[in-house]
């Protein structure tokens, strides 16, 4: 745990660019954002006009893959980029799904604004036995797994969901994804799930939409989080030989929609792809 004096330098350090997780707050209707987030937001959505939607669409998979694995009888869950606490929080969605309440939730996210909002939120309102938020970075799993042990929340020889929902495209290929993710599949216990969702750059309507989303990706250098989009093809290769669940890898909103689902009329506009794939028995 970092103590209340780093907390502070780190939230003073990180404002002087946007982050990803205030303006994705600020695009899913939160308050948790700065001037610096919101004229960022402002910019990304002249430029992308659709990006709120995208994001919703991100927020509301997550909520569905939640649901689903807590449906299937894995009650613990490991969230990477948790973000911002907002509408439809992982522990929310697991206890509405199991209402015996067995469901445990580990949060972790390397924005400090994010940590010390999730940290208030657990305090005020969900179960301290079951429940935690850590600071943590995804690009060192062993430290982070031992970061997650230490909590005392999940079983590690247990199945768990682990979900790293609409982080991956800040994760670029130069910080070698590839091995981070086969860290993490070679740890987890058999049965396990992976949630994974990232914005795709696949089949844009028009050589207009592409150079959008490129100049998207350019604008994303100037926060704390550069990154890249990747197509189906490019973001499969993160769930290794894992079975995927149905209806697989797919847009986003294409993956058990709802009645609330954006884009569930036409998914592929969507530019998000997800999908929910299990650590087959050894
Ligand atoms: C767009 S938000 C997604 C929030 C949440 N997962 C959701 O789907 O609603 C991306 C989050 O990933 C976090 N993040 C990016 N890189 C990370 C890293 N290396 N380690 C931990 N968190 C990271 C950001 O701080 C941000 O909160």
């Amino acid at each position: 745990m970092i103590g209340h004096d780093e907390a502070l330098r780190a939230v003073e350090s990180s404002l002087d660019r946007p982050s990803a997780a205030r303006v994705y707050d600020y695009f899913l209707g939160g308050d948790t954002n700065y001037a610096i987030d919101r004229e960022f937001a402002h910019k990304l959505r002249e430029r992308v006009p659709l990006i709120g939607q995208y994001m919703r669409t991100s927020r509301q998979f997550l909520g569905r893959a939640v649901r689903h694995c807590a449906q299937l009888g894995v009650t613990q869950f490991v969230d990477i980029g948790s973000g911002l606490p907002t509408a439809g929080n992982v522990h929310d969605v697991a206890d509405e799904a199991r209402p015996q309440l067995d469901t445990r939730v580990v949060y972790i996210d390397n924005e400090p604004v994010a940590l010390a909002h999730s940290t208030l939120l657990l305090a005020d309102s969900a179960d301290p036995d079951r429940h935690c938020a850590i600071a943590g970075d995804m690009l060192k799993p062993d430290e982070l797994w031992e970061l997650v042990r230490g909590t005392g929340v999940i079983d590690l020889r247990q199945p768990v969901a682990l979900v790293v929902n609409a982080v991956l495209h800040f994760i670029k290929d130069d910080a070698d994804p590839d091995s981070i993710l086969a860290a993490y599949r070679e740890m987890l216990a058999p049965g396990s799930l992976l949630v994974l969702s990232q914005m795709t750059n696949e089949n844009p309507r028009s050589d207009e939409e592409r150079q959008a989303l490129t100049d998207l990706v350019a604008y994303y250098e100037h926060t704390t989080n550069p990154g890249q989009l990747r197509t189906t093809d490019e973001f499969a290769r993160f769930f290794g030989d894992w079975e995927l669940l149905e209806p697989g890898l797919v847009y986003a909103p294409a993956w058990h929609p709802d009645g609330h689902t954006v884009f569930s009329a036409a998914p592929s506009e969507s530019r998000v792809i997800g999908g929910v794939a299990r650590k087959p028995a050894p």
